[in-house]
C-alpha cells in the first residue's frame, strides 16, 4: 500500500511532499504562489517529469487567483508571464512545457474576457491533467506488465514510481502492475548518482509495496548482469526526441549500453506527454546541469577536494538504437521508432 501523495491541490493552495528529505521524513509544504512552485520545481521538492508538469499546472492555479482585481486581458497576461517562470523552473523534461501549454491552449480558447470564466478554465484544465496522469500510469502499467515475465530480475534506474507522477508511477508503475498480477519479480535499483532517487526513493516505494529489491551502485549494473543474469531493464524518461532518441537521468545511457552488450531487454516507459514531436534528435535536447555541490558533497560532509573541477549533467541521450520498445498509455511500441511513435498521436 503506497500512503502518500506527490501533489495535491487542496483548493487554495498546492500541497508537495517534500523529496528532499525521503526517507527519514515524511513531510509536505504548502504553495501559495506561483513563484513557489517554480522553486520547488527546481530545488526539486518535488521531481520526475510527469509530477513536475501536473505541480506547473497548478502553478497556474495559483497566479490566476492572485490577484483577483484583474480583468480578463490582464489576467491573461499575468498568466503568460507566470507560464514563462514556470517553464524555466527545469529545462530538460518536456512535460513542463506540455502541462503549461495545456492549460494556456485552454485559457486561450475561450472567447469572452471574462476573469472568472478563465480562472475556472485553468483549474479545471489542472485537474483533467491530475486525473489523467493516473489513468495513463494505469495503463502503461498494464500493458508493460505483459513484458515481465515471472521470476524476473529487474534493473531499474532513477525513481518513476508515485512519488514522480501523481500516482502508481511509469516503469516504477509497470513493477508496481506485475507485482499486483502475482509475478515474482526483484528488483535491482540503482542508487542514482549523485541525488540517490534509487537509494531515497525508489526503495522506500518498492519496500511499501512489498516489491523484494536490492540496493546496488550505479557502476554496479553491468556486473550483475552479467554475474546473476536481469531479464529487463525499465526506465523512465523526461523527452523522448521524433526518432526515439530518450532524455533521462543520467546513468540511463550506461545502463542501456550494459543492457545491450548483455542482451538484456531495455525498456522504456514513456507516457505521451513525454514524446516531443518538435524535436527532431536527442541532439537538439537541453540537458540541466546543477551544481557542483550535489557531486562534491554527500549530506553536508564534502567528499573531495574543495574547488575541483565538476560536470555533474543531470540527464543523458540514450539514442534510440539502444530501445527495445517504449511501453506507452496507448500500448508498446517497437522499432523503427519515428513511425511508430507519430502514430500514437493519429
Ligand atoms: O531529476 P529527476 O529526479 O526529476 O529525474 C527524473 C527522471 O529522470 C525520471 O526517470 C523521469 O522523470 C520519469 S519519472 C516518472
Amino acid at each position: 500500500m503506497i500512503a502518500f501523495r506527490s501533489v495535491e491541490w487542496l483548493g487554495d493552495h498546492l500541497r508537495l511532499l517534500d523529496q528532499r528529505s525521503l526517507p527519514g521524513q515524511v513531510q509536505y509544504v504548502d504553495l501559495t504562489d506561483h513563484r513557489s512552485v517554480a522553486a520547488a520545481i527546481s530545488n526539486m521538492t518535488v521531481r520526475g517529469a510527469p509530477v513536475i508538469g501536473v505541480s506547473a499546472a497548478y502553478g497556474l492555479v495559483l497566479a490566476a487567483n492572485a490577484d483577483t482585481n484583474l480583468d480578463g486581458a490582464a489576467l491573461r497576461e499575468h498568466l503568460e508571464i507566470a507560464a514563462d517562470e514556470l517553464l524555466r523552473a527545469r529545462p530538460t523534461a518536456v512535460n513542463l512545457r506540455w502541462a503549461l501549454r495545456r492549460v494556456m491552449d485552454r485559457v486561450n480558447a475561450i472567447r469572452n474576457d471574462s476573469a472568472a470564466a478563465i480562472r475556472e478554465a485553468v483549474v479545471l484544465e489542472a485537474n483533467r491533467i491530475y486525473r489523467e496522469d493516473i489513468e495513463v500510469n494505469r495503463a502503461i502499467g498494464a500493458h508493460g506488465a505483459t513484458l515481465v515475465p515471472d521470476r524476473a530480475n529487474i534493473v531499474h534506474h532513477c525513481n518513476t514510481g508515485a512519488l514522480g507522477t501523481v500516482d502508481h508511477g511509469t516503469a516504477l508503475g509497470v513493477i508496481r502492475s506485475a507485482h499486483a498480477m502475482n509475478r515474482q519479480v526483484h528488483v535491482f535499483v540503482d542508487e542514482t548518482r549523485p541525488r540517490l532517487q534509487g537509494a531515497r526513493l525508489t526503495v522506500w516505494e518498492l519496500t511499501q509495496l512489498g516489491v523484494p529489491n536490492t540496493l546496488i551502485v550505479d557502476g554496479a549494473a553491468a556486473h550483475i548482469m552479467r554475474t546473476i543474469g536481469i531479464d529487463l531493464c525499465l526506465v523512465g524518461c523526461d523527452r523522448v526526441a521524433a526518432n526515439g532518441d530518450v532524455a533521462n537521468k543520467i546513468g540511463t545511457y550506461q545502463l542501456a549500453l550494459a543492457a545491450r552488450a548483455h542482451g538484456v531487454p531495455f525498456y522504456v516507459a514513456a507516457p505521451l506527454s513525454t514524446l516531443d514531436r518538435q524535436t527532431a534528435s536527442g541532439d537538439m535536447i537541453e540537458i540541466e546541469e546543477r551544481a557542483a555541490a550535489e557531486v562534491t558533497t554527500i549530506g553536508d560532509t564534502l567528499i573531495t577536494l574543495p574547488g575541483v573541477a565538476v560536470r555533474n549533467p543531470a540527464f543523458d541521450i540514450t539514442p534510440a538504437e539502444y530501445v527495445t520498445a517504449f511501453i506507452t498509455e496507448k500500448g508498446i511500441v517497437y522499432p523503427p521508432f519515428e513511425e511508430g511513435l507519430a502514430k500514437l498521436f493519429n
